[in-house]
């Protein structure tokens, strides 16, 4: 069921590189959303997470970053794999977004994992590696039909991804908006309570 209530969503790609497939994916999923959704691109390059640096003084960077986090009603993941793990820029971001201990912005966040590769295996073990950190949290994880892209780079093209794909993609995106309207609908009931 889709509402007329506008609902704001955030991107997070595993990768600062400047022609990122994780990136191109998710702006090319930003033009493929609903009327009354939008889509914020965030960058996960943020300082390494450090203790000492976290609390009421934790960088502008980190509060900005955490603030959009929070302020969204469901977040899209689009990650690569490195070494058979999730990037460490990502794991680096979750990181600070995991803090407070049971104040994490992340906490019943509805979250969406994509993973892509230019290899056949298309992410999954970091896709599974992100799962599981987000369990930890935990965020509310968008279940069903895990989305890997493999082949990526001959899926993209001038930085657009491929229609079939981007269709199996939306599926999930289109849960992960169910799944955010209604838990900021039930947020709002709590609200007033
Ligand atoms: C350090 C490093 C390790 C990588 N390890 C893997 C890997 O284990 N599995 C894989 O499928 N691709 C691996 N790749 C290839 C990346 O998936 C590929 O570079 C991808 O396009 C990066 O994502 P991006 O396009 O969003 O920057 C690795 C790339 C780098 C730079």
């Amino acid at each position: 069921m889709m509402s007329a209530v506008p609902t704001r969503l955030v991107g997070l790609p595993g990768s600062l590189r400047k022609e990122s497939f994780s990136r191109a994916t998710l702006a090319s999923l930003r033009g493929s959303l609903p009327s009354r959704t939008s889509l914020e691109i965030l960058s996960p390059e943020l300082p390494l997470y450090n203790e000492d640096e976290d609390g009421n003084h934790a960088s502008l960077k980190v509060r900005q970053f955490r603030n959009a986090v929070a302020n969204s009603a469901g977040l899209i993941i689009v990650t690569p794999e490195y070494n058979h793990g999730m990037p460490g820029v990502l794991k680096n971001a979750l990181d600070w977004a995991s803090r407070p201990y049971g104040k994490s912005v992340l906490i019943d966040k509805p979250v969406l994992v994509i993973s892509v590769s230019p290899a056949f295996t298309g992410g999954v073990r970091a896709h599974a590696q992100v799962n599981e950190t987000l369990l930890s949290i935990p965020a509310r994880l968008v279940g069903g039909a895990q989305v890997v892209i493999g082949n990526v780079t001959k899926k993209v093209s001038d930085g657009v991804l491929d229609q079939s794909f981007l269709s199996f993609a939306m599926q999930s995106v289109n849960r992960l908006i169910e799944l955010s309207r209604s838990a900021s609908a039930l947020a709002a009931i709590g609200a007033l309570q």
